[in-house]
């Protein structure tokens, strides 16, 4: 069992990969993809995705013992151990739609491993999925009287984009899905051999299959919870003389509750937070728990909300009208550290400002290429300047919407000189320092917290 197989070389895939291959020399490692110019950038010095400390150690180990291909077919055949890693969306069409998760591209997995498979294979479900997924992949894939057992695992993967390489290096824990059944068993002792190279044995866990689906789902529920319930107090902050830093600090250091995930922004966004509550949302109304269903629904109603809200108070605090004005966008990745763009915050924001009539000029360190693609259909209202200073060039208003390190330590004094007065910061992520902006003459609107104003 030394062959390991990833196919899907995207966000979960690529990382974890590199990180098996660096710590398993044991192991030979082959990630493939039907995207050929993403296996050509893997295997390149601009890698696909911008993630801090990968790059080392992709060096590290290409063509040592780990490769990147786009023969899917051929490395399936080769494999003892398959991941999936491929991506799972919400489903856009027919039933279900905006709630389901489309399995088009996991199902089309299944089919071409059942084709192309001559041994016995363990099958690992990475990618986040519905519960009870692991049972229709095995139908599947056990469909065909070849002789060829397949045991399928659920190891869901919990790092965080921008972080990726500290969470897989240390994890709170690694989950691993199986059948009690002797060879279901035997495969998760096989899977818990590779994580357990450099992994304490007390942080690998082991459930049953359900049990793994269905964490990964609540655990994204459970954070997304978490934003969404200190975005709902950061309104109530904004409407009294409270401030929402100081709520979270005061707490947070409860340690019933803890400190993290409890920085009110303009909402959360990425890949999985909304896809996974709204799958679980659609798993409960399936079983008829339409109250659980409303309950969990909520988490993503409030973030929509809190979108709404931030452009709300802009447009409210330049003079009810944002037609014509330049506004500069600091920031359109859905976090730090990162230059993915999916479920973005700023994508809504910058869509109901466009709307508004606003011009935006929009900044970012990373994600520019992907912000083009995100708003493709409204090119001729924005311009694109990776620049914060020209970005700021005879701009109405800055708003803040990722938070990324550098925008701390802008020199804020020559940009409110280039600025059109009044000048407006709105700061969605709190990184900046309010009172120091408010000295220089900005009118200042952070996320919970009582405006600065001179006007
Ligand atoms: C998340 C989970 O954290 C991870 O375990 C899972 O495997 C995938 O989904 P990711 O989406 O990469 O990871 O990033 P995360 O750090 O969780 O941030 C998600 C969003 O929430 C970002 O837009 C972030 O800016 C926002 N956020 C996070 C807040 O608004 N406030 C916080 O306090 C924390
Ligand atoms: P994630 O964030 O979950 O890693 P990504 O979209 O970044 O998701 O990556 C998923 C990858 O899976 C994409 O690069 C996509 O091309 C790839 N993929 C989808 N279907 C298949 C398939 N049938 N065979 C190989 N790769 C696939």
């Amino acid at each position: 069992m030394k062959n390991i197989l990833c196919i899907g070389a995207g966000y979960v895939g690529g990382p974890t990969m590199a990180m098996i291959a660096k710590k398993c020399p044991d192991y030979t490692i082959t990630v493939v993809d039907i995207n050929e110019d993403r296996i050509q950038k893997w295997q390149s010095d601009s890698l696909p995705i911008y993630e801090p400390g990968l790059k080392p150690i992709v060096d590290d180990t290409l063509n040592k013992n780990l490769f990147f291909s786009t023969d899917v077919a051929g490395n399936i055949t080769k494999a003892d151990i398959i991941f999936v890693s491929v991506n799972t969306p919400t489903k856009t069409f027919g039933k279900g739609a905006g709630k389901a998760a489309d399995l088009q591209y996991w199902e089309k997995t299944a089919r071409q491993i059942l084709l192309h498979s001559k041994t016995n294979k363990i099958v690992v479900e990475k990618s986040t999925l519905p519960v009870r997924t692991a049972e229709a992949m095995e139908r599947i894939l056990n469909s065909h009287d070849n002789g060829i057992h397949f045991e399928v695992l659920s190891n869901p993967e919990f790092l965080a984009e921008g972080t990726a390489i500290r969470d897989l290096t240390d994890p709170d824990r690694v989950l691993i899905g199986g059948h009690s059944t002797e060879s279901g068993q035997k495969a998760v002792n096989e899977l818990v051999k590779i994580y357990a190279h450099w992994v304490q044995p007390e942080k690998i866990l082991t459930t049953n299959l359900w049990s793994s689906e269905l964490s990964k789902l609540v655990a994204n529920a459970f954070l997304s919870q978490r934003i969404s319930s200190i975005n709902t107090i950061s309104a109530l902050c904004e409407a009294t003389e409270a401030d929402v830093e100081e709520v979270s600090k005061a707490i947070g250091t409860d340690s019933r509750i803890g400190s993290k995930f409890l920085n009110a922004s303009v909402g959360f966004g990425g890949s999985c937070f909304q896809k996974d509550i709204l799958n679980m949302v659609y798993l409960c109304e399936y079983y008829g728990l339409n109250e659980v269903a409303t309950y969990w629904e909520q988490v993503v109603s409030i973030n929509n909300y809190q979108k709404q809200r931030f452009v709300t108070r802009m447009i409210k605090s330049m003079f009810n009208t944002v037609v014509d004005k330049k506004i500069a966008v600091l920031g359109f990745a859905f976090k730090a550290d990162t230059g993915d763009t999916r479920e973005s915050p700023a994508i809504d924001i910058c869509k109901q400002l466009l709307e508004e009539r606003a011009s935006l000029i929009i900044s970012d360190p990373k994600a520019i290429r992907n912000a083009k693609i995100d708003l493709e259909l409204y090119l001729d209202q924005i311009e694109f300047e990776p620049d914060p200073y020209a970005a700021a060039a005879d701009a109405h208003a800055l708003a803040v919407l990722t938070e990324w390190e550098e925008y701390k330590s802008l020199d804020y004094d020559r940009i409110f000189d280039v600025m059109i007065k009044p000048a407006f910061i709105f700061d969605g992520r709190n990184i900046l320092d309010h009172q120091r902006l408010f000295d220089i003459g900005f009118n200042v609107y952070a996320i919970g917290k009582p405006e600065l104003s001179h006007l």
